[in-house]
């Protein structure tokens, strides 16, 4: 069946056409509006701007995405769209635009988590891929690790305390002078240094509990770079880039393996906007290898935020009957339902 997947939750308006069947999964097309150039100048996404951004956006998206699929309205067979979580009126766009395309031309409605879209991009890269695994979801807004039982059954099993990997990436590339989102150019530079020049601390906190946190190692870079320009010393950027990379990937792989060990699991997905940065994705690899489980990674042009993976997902929501009506509201929330 064909789906058309709509995603608005943060600084990207994309929607795509994508046929999904038994181990069939073709995307059609998957057209990406950004606004990663508007949200620069700010060092960072103003949810305002977004919102208008997405307006202006969502209607040509969507008629690129189904002309450059070459299929009309009348061969989608659901619309899926992001409806948490996320800045609530990026999101209220697109659900908002959904609904109304959905309830006027009579085509079914489905409601996607993004974190579980996040997971279903690697669905598109290993048509043969299904639950149980482990996935590991690493963005701007998250580092979470969940069990996934069937496809649309997800449980929390640890992450972040505080920020996600994606913003301590962010923060401090940010304040090296790197352009905004600095993750991309962090993975480059961070290819440039020493790992093992600075000293910082391990995001892992000690003890058998997958659990992460992103303060200490951001506030010792930021400490390490004002003591630096106290003192008068010029700092070796690509240098605190390998450090600062190599700190958090070795505790995002310590979790992970200890998430591994602790669910039995002998397939791990890892998905999200930092699942495309290269440290990370050869450090799994090698521990992957080590322990003998499959790695299912998204393809890197698919780790971002975009339309193909809200359509995975939602085919799943579809195939489980989960539909939604024109009640369908957005929510920031990771889990909505659980809010009083
Ligand atoms: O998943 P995503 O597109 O949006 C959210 O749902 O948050 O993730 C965006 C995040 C940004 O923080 C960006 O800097 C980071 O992913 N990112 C990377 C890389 N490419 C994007 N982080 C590290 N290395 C990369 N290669
Ligand atoms: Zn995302």
């Amino acid at each position: 069946m064909l789906i058309l997947g709509m995603e608005s939750s943060c600084d990207e308006t994309s929607a795509a056409v994508v046929e999904m069947a038994d181990g069939v999964r073709a995307i059609r097309s998957n057209i990406i509006a950004s606004q990663i150039e508007t949200h620069r100048l700010y060092g960072g996404v103003v949810p305002e701007i977004a919102s208008r951004a997405h307006i202006e956006a969502v209607t040509r998206i969507t008629e690129e995405a189904l002309s450059a699929a070459g299929v009309r309205l009348s061969d989608i067979g659901a619309v899926a769209v992001t409806s948490h979580p996320g800045l609530i009126g990026a999101l209220l766009v697109g659900v908002n635009f959904a609904k109304s395309l959905a309830y006027a031309n009579r085509i079914p409605l489905v409601s996607v988590n993004h974190i579980h879209a996040h997971v279903a991009a690697a669905y598109l890269t290993h048509p043969d891929l299904k639950p149980p695994f482990l996935a590991l979801v690493v963005s701007g807004g998250h580092t979470s690790f969940y069990r996934v039982t069937d496809d649309t059954t997800y449980e929390e099993i640890g992450g972040t305390r505080d920020d996600a990997a994606g913003e301590a990436f962010d923060k401090i590339g940010r304040v090296i002078g790197l352009p905004y989102p600095s993750g991309a150019a962090m993975d480059s530079l961070a290819r440039e240094g020493n790992p093992k020049a600075v000293a910082l601390p391990s995001p892992a906190l000690a003890g058998e509990e997958i659990a992460l946190s992103f303060s200490g190692v951001k506030t010792a870079a930021l400490n390490y770079l004002n003591g630096a320009a106290q003192k008068g010393i010029s700092v070796n950027r690509a240098d605190l880039a390998a450090s600062y990379t190599a700190r958090i990937v070795d505790a995002i792989g310590k979790k992970t393996e200890l998430a591994l060990r602790q669910t039995g699991l002998t397939t791990l997905v890892l998905a999200g906007g930092v699942a495309a940065n290269t440290h990370l994705r050869a450090a799994l690899e090698t521990l992957c290898r080590r322990r003998r489980v499959r790695l299912a990674m998204s393809e890197p042009s698919l780790c971002g935020d975009n339309g193909a993976m809200v359509a995975a997902a939602g085919y799943f929501e579809y195939r489980a009957g989960h539909f939604a009506g024109t009640s369908l509201n957005a929510s920031a929330l990771d889990h909505p339902e659980a809010a009083v």
